[in-house]
């Protein structure tokens, strides 16, 4: 039965569908104001230690888990370690997916709305006062952005419901270079200028004084968010990877575009910020203010911001859809529904946590939990505990249950694939990420304080 499973159809598509999933509004809308609040530089040193000593041998070992068991996220464990609570990942991913799904399509809607400002030309001619203030107008407000949520959540839907090789691999397939192509022109736009060096500084030259507890617990879960780790995304991805991927080379790709995408995005954000008087500080709106002020200073503006938003929209879209399927292959596989009734059933919760998102930053603004309105504790939760949670149990699975030999067997293709690095890569999924994860859970909630 396993061996009838879907694979993606070619190794590209394989890239291209995990990038995809990777590469979304993690990069381009978290990623700057995560940095602009937790201090800049010595974030984005802290977050790159992350990735590379915790991010990428969970990422690796997600891979492992789902082409060895050809499951989804909570079947793969009952594969692996049958009659266990391993399986336990499996259902915090599956949640995790569901909670992401729910504030991050309300974000995606409103990369729509602005794609449509900037067709119509009414993205222009502003100051950055202004944008600052048409956007909290905006996001307030009850009918559109629901509207726009509503659209994004249905766009996901068919494309789930199409399925995993037409529908996932084709649409990752084109947009991706087109997003990373524009990225590169807003760069070069965004570093010519006036105090452009100002913003390069914030985003290069590290503070060390700004780090604190929250700093670290923001980075290593910005780090999970971004790479698409710790909540089985991956490991329903790599079930439909062929036999011959090079799940090394896949796992590096990934990491390493996924990190420049979010450089790439902090270049374009920092210096416009400093450029027109925005506080880096400002949060979710924070690529929402500071783009349009970018684009404004191109010519035929109107063409440039549409484009961008469209691809930026792609991007979320591609990431939706991996978040989808971990939910709809849960509900497919383990509850016997069919795909597409498992995919309207998710779609119909998230569809209601959605609109309950968009309305806390208007309507149910008072409401709120430990401080944070509904769409911020839904970030909170996944990004901060549920990921890092998840990474923390992956690396003790596959680190010390896991056979040593199955282990290197499945990530060199039996053998016959190169897997550089496979000693300090168990090294660090053994003891560097577990220790690190629980070391930061654990000042984080101040039973132990190493940091302030
Ligand atoms: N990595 C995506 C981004 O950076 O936008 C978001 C995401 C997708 C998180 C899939 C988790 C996930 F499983």
């Amino acid at each position: 039965m396993s061996d009838e499973r879907v694979t993606f159809g070619s190794k590209l598509g394989v890239i291209f569908a995990s990038v995809g999933s990777a590469v979304g509004l993690g990069n381009i809308w978290r990623f700057p104001y995560e940095t602009g609040q937790n201090g800049g530089a010595a974030f984005l040193l802290l977050y790159v230690l992350c990735v590379v000593l915790v991010g990428l041998p969970v990422m690796m070992s997600e891979f492992f888990i789902g082409r060895h068991s050809r499951k989804n996220a909570a079947g793969a464990f009952d594969v692996l370690a049958p009659k266990t609570k391993w399986n336990f990942i499996g259902y915090n991913g599956v949640a995790a997916a569901f909670l992401i799904l729910g504030f991050y399509s309300v974000v995606a809607g409103w990369t729509l709305e602005y794609f449509f400002q900037a067709l119509t030309g009414s993205l222009t001619g502003k100051t950055a006062a202004d944008y600052a203030a048409d956007f909290s107008s905006f996001n307030s407000g009850i009918f559109w952005p629901i509207f726009w949520t509503t659209t994004f959540i249905a766009l996901t839907h068919i494309i789930i419901s199409v399925g995993v090789q037409k529908g996932i691999e084709r649409s990752s397939k084109i947009m991706m270079p087109m997003l990373f192509l524009f990225m590169i022109i807003l760069c070069v736009r965004s570093v010519t200028l006036p105090d452009a060096e100002i913003g390069l500084s914030f985003l290069f030259k590290p503070d060390f004084s700004k780090i604190n507890s929250s700093t670290v617990l923001s980075a290593m879960g910005q780090a999970f968010f971004s790479l698409s780790v710790g909540m089985g995304c991956l490991i329903t991805y790599s079930s439909y990877f062929g036999k011959d991927t090079n799940l090394q080379k896949t796992a590096i790709t990934v990491t390493v575009l996924d990190t420049l995408v979010a450089v790439l995005a902090g270049v374009i954000i920092f210096p416009a910020v400093f450029s027109f008087g925005i506080a880096p500080t400002a949060g979710p709106e924070l690529v929402f203010i500071t783009l349009p002020n970018v684009f404004q200073n191109l010519p035929m503006s109107a063409l440039w911001s549409s484009i961008f938003y469209l691809l930026l929209a792609i991007a979320a879209l591609t990431s939706t859809i991996s978040l989808h399927e971990v939910a709809t292959a849960y509900v497919h596989e383990e509850h016997g529904f069919t795909r597409k009734r498992a995919a309207f059933i998710v779609s119909f919760g998230v569809l209601v946590l959605g609109v309950i998102s968009s309305l806390s930053f208007g309507l149910l603004k008072e409401y709120t939990v430990f401080g944070l309105n509904f769409f911020d504790l839904l970030d909170y939760a996944t990004a901060k505990i549920m990921l890092p949670f998840g990474g923390l149990l992956v690396s003790v699975f596959v680190g010390w249950r896991i056979d040593r030999k199955i282990l290197k067997a499945e990530l060199t293709n039996q053998g016959t694939a190169s897997f550089y690095f496979f000693t300090i890569y168990a090294f660090l999924l053994k003891y560097i990420a577990p220790i690190a994860i629980g070391l930061i859970f654990i000042n984080e909630l101040g039973l132990f304080k190493l940091l302030k």
